[in-house]
């Protein structure tokens, strides 16, 4: 994939937080996402690419606007694109940390098409790559991850969600001793955080977006991390209320859907399986202010906003403050943002 396409993706994700900013604090988390997906497409369709909808909205009967298999651009060198126009809906609606707007292209065919459903991650930087096995337990991960990384138990981090699902996790690695940070929402920008050289985090380990996780993955190869995943049905996810008629059915329709699309459900993916190329770019704006991104601030049409700009072949992470004219964007675009 051309180089030169990063910095177009990199407006993609400005204009998808810029809009998502609009809504901030209001409440409706709904109403953030549709913005931020409306201003996604339009700067899409102004790249030159060939480019089709791997992981985004849902299904093309579920979402008006970035459905799977939906054309996006001008036209050009054929690329795959996964989204997520803002992961964190629910802290932009409330005016919480750490939700970010987030694309990754590949070459054809280069994602795995997962999905809607839940997914189980582990996700460890580039120290630990290659030991982490979801096969075992959770407790067996952590002391290899810690081994191999010559810290003490008491010395490593690990990131996960806080969930009902996760409470037993939970408990579990902070009797072995392990610092334990779970954030409300937004398993995209925590499964970065692992990867960071900087940050001192070692490990993630959630139940998330299935759709998420794809995403995740996508950074997580562009920053010669590792990941292992499994999807898993919503029954074995939501505890008592799993076994609801309409739960089950939920999980049935999941089941199908992964049959259709040749996906084992009990098989664990590794990263190979779920991102199969280097050719990959990853954009990624923060919305509100995260442990990993400036939130976008604005006064009156001037707006800044910080974007982490990945590209796979060359490992290479780029951080990049821009300030924007909003007066001087399309009219289209300003609609949506002001
Ligand atoms: P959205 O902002 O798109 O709703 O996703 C937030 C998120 O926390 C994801 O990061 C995560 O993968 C998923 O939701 C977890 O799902 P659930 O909210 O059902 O626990």
């Amino acid at each position: 994939m051309k180089n030169e396409l990063a910095l177009e993706f990199s407006c993609v994700t400005e204009a998808a937080a810029l809009a998502g900013y609009k809504w901030l604090g209001r409440g409706d988390k709904n109403m953030a996402d549709k913005a931020a997906v409306d201003a996604m497409k339009l700067v899409l369709n102004r790249i030159a690419i060939e480019g089709e909808i791997a992981i985004g909205e849902g299904e093309i009967d579920e979402a008006p606007a970035l459905y799977i298999g939906e054309h996006v651009g001008m036209g050009g060198d054929p690329v795959d694109i996964a989204v997520d126009p803002i992961d964190g809906t629910r802290m932009t609606a409330l005016g919480q940390a750490n939700a970010i707007a987030v694309l990754a292209a590949a070459d054809r065919g280069g994602f795995l098409h997962a999905p809607d459903m839940y997914m189980e991650k582990l996700i460890v930087g580039y120290r630990a790559k290659g030991i982490i096995d979801l096969d075992r337990s959770l407790e067996k991960n952590i002391i290899s991850v810690a081994k191999v990384m010559d810290k003490k138990l008491s010395e490593l981090t690990v990131v996960t969600l806080q969930k009902p699902r996760h409470e037993e996790a939970i408990r579990l690695m902070q009797d072995m001793g392990v610092r334990v940070f779970a954030f409300p929402d937004g398993d995209v920008a925590a499964s970065v955080l692992t990867c960071m050289p900087e940050k001192d985090i070692d490990m993630l380990y959630a139940i998330g977006g299935a759709p998420e996780g794809v995403i995740s993955a996508a950074l997580v190869r562009a920053m010669d991390g590792d990941m292992q995943a499994r999807l898993i049905p919503r029954n074995k996810v939501k505890g008592k209320g799993g076994d609801s008629e309409e739960t089950l059915n939920i999980a049935r329709t999941e089941i199908e859907r992964c049959e259709k699309l040749g996906i084992d459900v009990n098989r664990t993916l590794t990263l190979e399986d779920l991102v199969k190329t280097d050719e990959l770019i990853v954009s990624m704006t923060g919305v509100t202010k995260g442990d990993l991104l400036d939130g976008v601030s604005r006064n009156g049409d001037l707006a800044q906003t910080e974007t982490l700009l990945i590209r796979g072949k060359s490992r290479t992470i780029r951080r990049i403050h821009s300030t924007h004219f909003l007066n001087m964007r399309s009219e289209e675009l300003r609609k949506i943002v002001l």
